[in-house]
């Protein structure tokens, strides 16, 4: 089974998770359009979606899902996204795809986070994978000074402007013992939009796609 099935059949396992009748709060990336796939499947039974980026917003109307602003919702169950790595206690990095903020912040609004991932993501420390942090662009030099502070190696990523006007910054050679600690720290640094650091607002739910099955982690 290639990584791609991995994903695709944790995405399609979240439909489970889906109560009728419902906004669903939909992330971004590989697993999560697989997801779009899988909720289009049964949108006669939800009222639509909360987007976290524009690609997702995109692939959420072409296939006739509609898509709800999240200032007008006061609150809704589910939020449904996936993760560059997930550590044991449901603490993830995320922002590979450089939707972190919105992420983030519709995230914060859903009752339940359920994080759909292949078997690759799992990791017992965050940090192999370079750490997302959004930078307003004119802060980038003094961010990136304070980011290698910490310990890491901050590049920025080329070719990248976020959906908020923004660039991101890839922390390397992180390892994170204490990711409560790291992203309070990381946000504390002024120019910094976000990191990419879910520890705060970590996994409810872990749906693990792998070869022998979806694994379910409450
Ligand atoms: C998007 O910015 C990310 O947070 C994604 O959720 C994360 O990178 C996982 O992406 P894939 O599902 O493409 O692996």
């Amino acid at each position: 089974m290639t990584q791609d099935e991995m994903k695709k059949q944790a995405a399609w396992a979240a439909l489970e998770f889906i109560p009728h009748n419902t906004i669903v709060g939909v992330g971004t990336g590989s697993t999560v359009n697989h997801f779009i796939d899988a909720l289009a499947s049964i949108k006669q039974h939800i009222q639509g979606a909360v987007s976290s980026s524009v690609q997702s917003t995109l692939k959420l109307e072409a296939l006739g899902i509609p898509v709800f602003e999240l200032n007008d919702i006061d609150s809704f169950s589910v939020y449904v996204d996936g993760a560059d790595e997930i550590n044991p206690a449901k603490h993830m990095i995320k922002g590979g795809g450089a939707a972190l903020t919105r992420e983030k912040i519709v995230a914060a609004v859903a009752e339940r986070f359920i994080c759909i991932v292949d078997s690759s993501k799992q990791v017992d420390t965050l940090g192999a994978f370079p750490l997302p942090v959004e930078v307003l662009p004119m802060a980038i030099a003094y961010v990136q000074r304070q980011l290698n502070k910490l310990g890491g190696e901050a590049i920025l990523r080329k070719g990248v402007i976020t959906d908020n006007g923004n660039v991101i910054l890839d922390v390397h050679n992180l390892h994170i013992t204490d990711p409560l600690a790291l992203e309070n720290s990381i946000n504390n640094i002024v120019g910094v939009v976000c990191n990419g650091i879910f520890a705060h607002r970590r996994a409810d739910t872990v749906l693990i796609g792998t070869v022998t099955g979806t694994k379910i982690i409450n």
